[in-house]
């Protein structure tokens, strides 16, 4: 069985001693959904901070990005050999850091091999446009996505790769994919490319989340599905009570 995860992607929130506090409340309120893995993505300046905080619970820690190299001249980057230690995870190829950084699918394949060189797990994060939406195209670009992002690497490197898969028409509009929807990209599409590229034992073996709009109300939508095997959820995870509830709602559905 796929064990579910939770992640909180806070995005550009938090101060380092917003997240500090935040955590010390969270923490002890997903104590007791053990079937259930709970991630924190803070910023990189609050990371070193909450993995502290976090200590001695079972509240992971995340990155929101990382550079593919393990040291030099890259001002304001973040090498996976300073991530080492600190963080479990580490999303990568989310839609915002393509779209303003202008990431592209190769970026994102280096990052994907470098995380796992240095013993990171990467949250690949893939979904196409409105327009890709409208026009009929995405399951042949979320597949491409994948396959592009998963270039090189090996059936054994699966098992410490999450994929998120996010459309980009969902993140923080409050208009969330339907729980059906998100489960035929994630069954179809996304474990279909993974069928193709590894067969079906590690292709069922992968966790996919699902990312957009996701809040207490329709978690339980979602976990319902049966390929859906989880969320990255960005504005929810910012309240402790949300980020609870989402985890509750998880461990319910999924009868862990
Ligand atoms: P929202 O949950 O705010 O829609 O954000 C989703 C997201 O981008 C998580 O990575």
């Amino acid at each position: 069985m796929r064990t579910p995860i939770i992640a909180g992607n806070w995005k550009m929130y938090k101060t380092l001693p917003e997240s500090v506090d935040f955590v010390r409340e969270l923490a002890p309120r997903l104590a007791s959904f053990s079937g259930v893995e709970r991630v924190v993505c803070p910023t990189f300046v609050a990371l070193a901070a909450v993995a502290e905080a976090l200590k001695g619970t079972p509240v992971k820690v995340g990155a929101q990005n990382v550079h593919w190299e393990a040291q030099g001249a890259f001002t304001s980057q973040i090498a996976p050999t300073m991530l080492q230690g600190l963080v479990e995870y580490v999303i990568i190829g989310h839609s915002e850091a393509r779209a303003y950084l202008h990431e592209t699918d190769e970026d994102i394949n280096r990052k994907v091999k470098a995380a796992l060189a240095y013993g990171l797990k990467p949250i690949l994060a893939v979904g196409e446009s409105l327009v890709q939406n409208e026009a009929g195209e995405t399951e042949q670009f979320v597949g491409g996505q994948v396959r592009a992002a998963l270039d090189g690497i090996s059936a054994e490197n699966m098992a410490n790769i999450v994929i998120a898969y996010e459309p980009i028409w969902a993140i923080g509009t409050g208009k969330n994919a339907s729980g059906e929807l998100a489960n035929s990209i994630i069954g179809g599409t996304i474990r279909g490319t993974l069928t193709q590229l590894y067969g079906s034992s590690v292709a069922q073996s992968v966790r996919i989340q699902y990312g957009g709009s996701v809040k207490p109300g329709n978690m339980a939508e979602y976990m319902g599905q049966p390929d859906i095997d989880g969320a990255l959820v960005g504005g929810a995870s910012l309240k402790v009570e949300d980020f609870a509830q989402l985890v509750e709602a998880a461990a319910k559905a999924k009868g862990v």
